[in-house]
């Protein structure tokens, strides 16, 4: 069996790294671990995953040579605000992956509700599962669930797909990808903390694509065509379509070609 370096990566301080060759899910191997009491900073990473999820209940296709990675965080707030730790997320893998591909012409961008786009093919998802304490609002866990695409981009998904090591002449590791992910969560994690949600919201809107265009919203039972206004204070997105405002807090977006 192919062996991998991240079994011997160095972690920066605040983060604990479990490797694994296979897990059903870097998520579910984290939960458990959560519901067993491990401390925030724990992160599951395995070189595949043979039940890999993704959000709106899909499969995360999730063969060998990608990046599965799952980070558990207990910050003290409510169920709400942990929620929009996905844009601290989505912040980290793109700054990233803007590392990742540096010296490439390409155009790597933000997609709601947090997806990282490189030249418009989805390379990275994220899905955020969390756990309230006993009989309250406030947060007991939060997983953050990520993979990204570094060596191939799998066929028939809802969305493009593509990978970073096509932007590179030198292939990266997972174990090279995950360092500078991390590097880049813990710089954001600490930003939303000392800052606030209001200071991941400009960031985000920033290497956001699609701010004032026209897009198409995938609504569970609808479909919805406007201009995407702007994200709101609560991460939502905020469409002006020909009957009015709509804010959306699940749907999957379409720009144009
Ligand atoms: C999406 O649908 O875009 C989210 C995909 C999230 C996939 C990652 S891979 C690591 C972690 N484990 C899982 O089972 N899913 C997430």
């Amino acid at each position: 069996m192919e062996t991998s370096d991240i079994f011997d990566i160095k972690m920066p301080s605040a983060f604990q790294l479990a490797a694994f060759e296979s897990v059903d899910s870097t998520n579910d191997e984290l939960r458990r671990r959560a519901l067993d009491g491990a401390p925030a900073g724990t992160v599951v990473c395995a070189l595949e995953q043979t039940k890999g999820r993704g959000r709106r209940g899909r499969t995360w296709v999730s063969e060998r040579g990608n990046l599965f990675c799952s980070i558990l965080q207990r910050p003290a707030v409510s169920l709400a605000e942990a929620s929009k730790i996905s844009f601290v997320s989505a912040l980290a893998i793109h700054d990233a992956i803007l590392e990742a591909v540096d010296g490439f012409d390409c155009d790597v961008k933000c997609k709601w509700p947090n997806d990282v786009l490189v030249d418009g093919y989805k390379v990275s998802g994220i899905l955020l599962e969390s756990q309230a304490l006993q009989g309250q609002n406030m947060l007991d866990w939060l997983i953050i669930g990520i993979g990204i695409n570094l060596h191939h981009s799998p066929a028939d998904t809802p969305y493009p797909s593509g990978y970073i090591n096509a932007y590179r002449d030198q292939a990266l590791s997972q174990a090279q990808m995950l360092e500078l992910l991390l590097k880049h969560f813990a710089q954001w994690f600490e930003r939303w903390q000392s800052l606030g949600f209001q200071a991941i919201r400009e960031a985000w809107l920033h290497r956001a694509k699609g701010i004032g265009t026209e897009i198409a919203v995938n609504l569970s039972n609808e479909k919805l065509i406007g201009t995407f206004e702007t994200l709101d204070q609560d991460g939502a997105l905020v469409l002006q379509t020909s009957e009015g405002k709509r804010v959306i807090t699940a749907g999957d977006v379409f720009f144009e070609r």
